[in-house]
């Protein structure tokens, strides 16, 4: 196979920014995506639906009139998140979820939860209305180790949440570990999982084998071989459980490159290409659709787009550098050869 077209997909898991840094990078994820799960961790947090509204206008605002890219907006959970909040949400047409940060846990996370005590009463209202919580599923415990806190992120916060609200959907957000594939295979249909390109990709030592590199540093980190092994049999099995979310997170390259470096990788320029090219060295592109476009509309009951991209099997040599405002970023794979290509539309 040396092309292949497929619904345009969804992006469940998105990191635009706002302003000048917004419009830099907007544009690639229109181009491969028909709709995208905005995270809401802007400085301040999205927290209300008024702001989400807001913000969705600015994304739309960046975009040419005739785009079809449908901003999936989501709130920001905070320890001060009302009922009423939730009720918003459930009644909004532009607002389809809640994001769970642990405070402290990544990037923009200071206003995060820091009791999941204190968010009960939201979560519950949440189940009650079917709204899905997004979970940046880490424990920041001083005394667990940086590799296990999705591990015990599990053990400790998700398996008892999903017990004591038998209702709640969730999405357990770019899983990283065998354990969280595990995890979410076994449980019941109110929980499923995005998955990112670099965590199929790679493994901890390009983040640490060759000196430290700052372009592989994310969060959840890089983990070993046979968690990476794990999530590419999750990604390309099928399994509805499963979709695609990039965790496209952009950062200016000076902010990655001095301690204390920004955790976040820009994917965005060539998502899908990436995608295809994990899924066709596994003889799997015939389930790239169901990962890319299926999986996700269906969790979060969205139809699935009429829109199309096609990809064909063209080497091509990712960008160095990206422009980003007044700097740069360097993007995921810079300077390397990508084996698909979008074919641009005329
Ligand atoms: C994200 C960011 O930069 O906003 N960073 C990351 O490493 N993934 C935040 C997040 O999703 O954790
Ligand atoms: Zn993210």
């Amino acid at each position: 196979m040396n092309t292949i077209t497929l619904p345009k997909p969804d992006d469940l898991h998105l990191h635009l920014r706002d302003g000048e840094e917004l419009s830099c990078v907007v544009g690639d994820s229109a181009r491969r995506f028909a709709r995208a799960i905005i995270m809401p961790n802007l400085t301040p947090p999205v927290v209300n639906v008024e702001q989400a509204l807001d913000y969705r206008r600015r994304i739309l605002a960046c975009l040419p009139d005739d785009t079809e890219f449908e901003p999936l907006m989501t709130l920001y959970l905070t320890d001060n998140t009302s009922k009423d909040e939730v009720q918003r949400v459930a009644d909004s047409a532009a607002v389809y979820a809640f994001k769970y940060y642990p405070a402290g846990a990544t990037t923009n996370s200071d206003s995060g939860v820091t009791d999941i005590n204190k968010v009960m009463p939201a979560l519950e209202q949440m189940a009650q209305c079917d709204v899905p919580l997004l979970l940046h599923g880490e424990v920041t415990a001083a005394e667990v180790d940086v590799f296990d806190r999705e591990k015990v992120f599990i053990e400790r916060i998700l398996a008892p949440l999903l017990e004591n609200i038998d209702t709640l959907r969730v999405v357990l957000e770019h899983v990283t570990t065998a354990d969280a594939v595990q995890f979410v295979t076994d449980g019941d249909d109110r929980i499923a999982a995005t998955i990112t390109p670099h965590h199929l990709m790679l493994n901890r030592n390009a983040m640490l084998a060759q000196g430290i590199n700052p372009h592989h540093y994310c969060l959840p980190l890089l983990k070993r071989e046979r968690h990476r092994q794990a999530l590419v049999t999750a990604a390309i099995s099928g399994n509805p459980k499963f979709f695609l979310g990039t965790d496209s997170a952009p950062h200016h390259a000076h902010a990655k490159a001095a301690p204390p470096c920004c955790a976040g990788i820009y994917n965005a320029h060539a998502a899908i290409e990436l995608y295809a090219s994990v899924f066709d060295a596994m003889d799997s592109l015939h389930t790239l659709e169901r990962f890319a476009a299926r999986n996700g509309a269906r969790f979060y009951g969205l139809p699935l787009t009429t829109q199309t991209i096609t990809l064909r099997r063209e080497p091509w040599r990712i960008p160095a550098t990206l422009r980003f405002a007044d700097t740069v970023l360097v993007p995921f794979q810079a300077a390397q050869t990508c084996p698909w290509k979008l074919v641009e539309a005329p």
